[in-house]
């Protein structure tokens, strides 16, 4: 005991003598025998005034040129002077060793307690080198590969200066008119919650200390994903059931894995706007499942509960968002201003105050940045991280892993490597920026690899590429509004041309990376412009024709599934976008994607998803027989089903077995026999559906609970078992309660949705 003593003395001197700064920081952290963070916490707290508190509240954009003069007027200066005044917590957008530790010198070293800056960015899907956009991993459905990616991700984040990262957003969204579908891992929520897991586990590794591991973000807490209309910030107006059932389970999966920050939302929730909701922060979030990271507002969100009509003015706001449990303010600079006048006035408790403090010091002291504030700051390691071989090698495999084989007639795909006069048609297939996709804030443009650098990599044959038509005019690098060219045909005929003299045409079309992503709903979910036009000429003149999809939300191609032979869904693939589309154009990667969101048939079945309600009238009952639920002008199936995904190789389901020993040991095992049947080793996404036929909350008539990536060799039959727990077979009830009734359930397998095998179980 005496010798842990006087050793914790020796080191907390060491640091004290080692350290040139001169302010209070060093007594601060190493206080006498303070070896649990959470006692380092308290000491600290108990040092802080109530203004350096606050100041851990408050998270500014990154101001100024940081390495530059410094500013002398306006808001720049003023963030500056708070920054040195110890009025800074944390600071998101500013990127690179030095300009990172600029800003964090100045916290560590310039400031009474020299607490250190927490550095955020949106690292979405890679930081410089980007991976496909977090829609197009989910189709993988390899949480494997996710994981790795995020890894990846964070390594290269965090060789920048990065510690934490505003992600996963594992917001569920079933309307494909929302531009953020991109950013999330679909419409499903088991999925979804295995994914976000994966993302986090990724990024915060198994020690955060590291330098190549950072703190995640679980967002936007809670609904954002189901904005009214798929309209950006649009109102969410929701029942108990849907929020407990389908909004909560990844955010409450995501904190059960160990995230260390929630971000909360732009929208309101039943009239509450989420920055404000107390119930959801505090409730249920805090209290509920004791999480004990912080929440950061989302970029501004304080300040627009005015706008919402909740707040009467900005320090109405920083009263109700206090109060409500977000702990830190993004941009709306009304922490700084108001809330030390709020506690003085007895508006804000000093205990919520202390308690928000309390929670980011927590994750700065498990970062281990008091350790060593510029552990993330190496240049040498900055120069060899980023763009490194192994972080593009990881790119890669995540893009192929992340492609959906939609459609594939006659075995046109994969193309013949030699001999063969290919056609290489549209705007998207020499685009290096739009296959970035839309959060790429530190990557480069031009930086992706082409469809067409990709195709002529990889084959002997002869491409000859003709443009078609543009997607979007003027200038489109890091444009954030795409104007999409909806007239000029110019080009058509050049394409027609050199189509008319092809063994095949491949056709790369679809939404440019800038027209999915934050801000970016749209009304019509067509190809945009011109492109339908252009596929149906190049169609009247070669059959022959392999579309590959570029987009960042499900797409209504009906007239390309009826007419085109091939369809492949390549999102946005990220810097490795054309050598991984080439790999699977050619058959060097036998695709296994599947997709995690429902492609409808017209947009005005949106929101569609597999895992619906039962009406009480879902079938037609007889002919010519109008009141049942349907639209009379277009089917109520989707065009391409949650889990679709086709391989170059074929897959058997059979001998589908239960064996239900609830009774017993609370499980009920599924297993499956899979065999490839054709002639290629492929992978598979053995896919695990439950009906709860009837239960006092009415179940949807097909629920994911569970699945597994098989890969085999032609003829190679594997049994799959997968289990059912009481997390599967359970549900929440109105009161928030997770219940698991007795009845009647079903069991379906397959390799999508529209499964194959069907059998039945009594719980
Ligand atoms: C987005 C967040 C993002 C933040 C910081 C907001 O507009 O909604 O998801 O993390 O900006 O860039």
């Amino acid at each position: 005991m005496k010798l842990t003593k006087y050793y914790y003395l020796v080191i907390a001197g060491l640091l004290i003598i080692s350290c040139k700064n001169n302010n209070e920081n060093d007594l601060a952290i190493n206080d006498g025998e303070t070896s649990s963070i959470e006692d380092k916490v308290s000491v600290l707290l108990s040092k802080m005034t109530l203004e350096e508190k606050i100041g851990q509240m408050n998270q500014y954009n990154g101001f100024w040129d940081v390495t530059g003069p410094v500013p002398e007027n306006g808001d720049q200066a003023k963030k500056y002077d708070h920054l040195r005044k110890g009025y800074v917590g944390s600071m998101l957008n500013v990127r690179g060793v030095k300009e990172v530790m600029a800003v964090q010198k100045i916290a560590v070293e310039e400031t009474r307690l020299g607490i250190p800056l927490i550095i955020g960015f949106d690292v979405i899907h890679g930081y410089e080198t980007l991976s496909p956009i977090p829609i197009a991993e989910s189709a993988s459905w390899d949480l494997e590969a996710i994981k790795k990616s995020a890894q990846i991700a964070a390594k290269e984040a965090a060789a920048a200066g990065i510690n934490w990262t505003f992600a996963p957003m594992v917001d569920i969204s079933r309307d494909a008119r929302w531009g953020r579908v991109m950013e999330g891992a679909g419409e499903d929520t088991y999925l979804g919650s295995k994914i976000g897991v994966a993302r986090i586990k990724g990024f915060q590794g198994d020690d955060l200390t590291t330098p190549f591991s950072i703190a995640a973000c679980a967002k936007h807490f809670a609904a954002y994903g189901f904005a009214e209309a798929g309209r950006d910030y649009n109102t969410a107006d929701i029942g108990t059931s849907t929020l407990n059932n389908v909004i909560f389970p990844p955010f409450k999966a995501a904190k059960e894995a160990g995230v260390r920050t929630f971000m909360n939302s732009f929208n309101e929730l039943n009239g509450i706007p989420a920055t404000g909701d107390k119930y959801l922060q505090r409730d249920i979030l805090k209290e509920k499942w004791k999480f004990d990271g912080f929440v950061v507002s989302d970029w501004g969100s304080i300040s627009e509960m005015i706008a919402h009509g909740f707040a009467k003015d900005g320090k109405h706001a920083a009263e109700l968002a206090a109060n409500a449990g977000s702990d830190m303010d993004m941009e709306s600079y009304l922490y700084v201003e108001e809330l030390a006048g709020l506690v003085n006035e007895g508006k804000v408790d000093i205990k919520y105050i202390d308690d928000a403090v309390s929670r980011i010091l927590r994750v700065k002291f498990e970062l281990g940045l008091f350790d060593d504030p510029y552990r993330y700051l190496d240049e040498a390691r900055e120069k060899e991280v980023i763009g490194s071989q192994e972080i593009h090698d990881a790119a890669l495999d995540m893009a192929k892993k992340s492609i959906v084989l939609l459609k594939n007639e006659n075995n046109i795909l994969p193309l013949k490597k030699d001999g063969q006069k290919i056609a290489l048609i549209g705007a998207l297939a020499s685009d290096k920026t739009s296959p970035l996709g839309s959060w790429r804030i530190a990557a480069k443009d031009s930086t992706a690899v082409s469809v067409l650098e990709g195709l002529k990599q990889y084959s002997g044959n002869t491409i000859t590429y003709a443009k078609g038509a543009d997607v979007s005019i003027g200038k489109t690098e890091f444009a954030f509004e795409v104007k999409i060219n909806t007239t000029d045909k110019s080009e058509f005929n050049q394409a027609i041309k050199v189509a008319k003299q092809a063994d095949v045409v491949v056709m790369v079309l679809g939404e440019h990376g800038f027209q999915s992503g934050e801000g970016r709903s749209r009304t019509e979910l067509g190809l945009p412009g011109v492109q339908q036009e252009l596929l149906e000429a190049i169609y009247k003149v070669n059959k022959n024709i392999v579309l590959v999809l570029n987009n960042g939300r499900p797409l209504t191609i009906n007239w390309a599934d009826d007419n085109i032979p091939a369809i492949v869904e390549a999102w946005q693939l990220g810097t490795q976008t054309g050598n991984a589309v080439a790999q699977v154009l050619y058959g060097d990667y036998n695709p296994s994607g599947k997709l995690p969101m429902t492609f409808p048939r017209h947009v005005g079945q949106v929101p569609i998803y597999y895992n619906y309600k039962s009406t009480g009238r879902p079938t037609l009952p007889g002919e010519d027989v109008v009141f049942w639920s349907h639209y009379q002008d277009e089917e109520n199936t989707p065009l391409y089903t949650f889990g679709h995904g086709l391989s170059y190789t074929t897959f058997k389901y059979s001998n589908l077995k239960i064996d239900n020993t609830f009774s017993k040991n609370k499980t009920v095992k599924i297993s499956v026999d899979l065999t490839n049947t054709g002639k290629r080793q492929g992978k598979e996404v053995v896919q695990l559906y439950i009906r709860d036929v009837f239960a006092s909350v009415t179940r949807p008539v097909k629920e994911l609970k569970g699945f597994e990536l098989v890969a085999l060799n032609p003829n190679e039959t594997k049994t799959i078992e997968l289990i059912l727990s009481e997390d599967e077979l359970g549900f929440y009830n109105n009161q928030g309660a997770f219940i698991v009734e007795d009845g009647d359930f079903e069991v379906f397998v397959g390799g999508s949705s529209q499964t194959e095998l069907a059998d039945k179980f009594k719980l």
